[in-house]
């Protein structure tokens, strides 16, 4: 099962360069949530975006709230969001960049991790070091998360806009 998990990830990987989309191999293979589930989905199109209403996500109304997000539009997608300050947010990706595995925000209530349960890795959720490996104690061969998505924030009607 492993072993076919892995060759369908490659297989992703290698779809997603040749499709020329744009997206790097990391965001392709962390945009893809269905991809365990025998789905291959299209990466989102060049220039497509996402938006969330904060009022749907409590934790992301207060500063240092962080969340795990998933939409639909425009294909299946799932980001981990955490507000930095008023206007300013994180935004990670919520696969992991090793196996795929899905990434549990914030495992200590504590706003500073992001850890991923398949090898007992952490990963940053701080500003500073945002996305970083900050524990792997088995010493895995694991890549920073991705952290570099644009977005635009409109408080008044409190949602944020991802690019994608
Ligand atoms: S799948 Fe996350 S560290 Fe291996």
């Amino acid at each position: 099962m492993e072993k076919e998990n892995n060759a369908r990830r490659e297989f992703l990987k290698k779809a997603g360069v040749m499709l020329g989309a744009g997206l790097t191999v990391t965001s392709l293979s962390s945009l893809i949530v269905s991809c365990e589930k025998d789905e291959i989905l299209p990466p989102p199109p060049p220039g497509s975006n996402v938006t969330i209403k904060l009022s749907d996500y409590p934790s992301l109304l207060n500063v240092g709230g962080i969340v795990k997000v998933s939409v639909t539009v425009p294909t299946n997608l799932m980001f981990i969001i955490k507000r930095e300050g008023e206007k300013e947010f994180i935004i990670f990706e919520a696969l992991c960049p090793h196996q795929g595995e899905e990434l549990i925000p914030d495992p200590d209530k504590t706003g500073k991790k992001i850890f991923c349960p398949k090898h007992v890795v952490d990963f940053s959720a701080e500003k500073s070091n945002k996305g970083v490996v900050i524990n792997n104690p088995q010493g895995v061969k694991v890549d920073s998360l991705k952290t570099d998505y644009k977005y635009e924030f409109d408080d008044v009607s409190n949602t944020l806009k991802i690019l994608l």
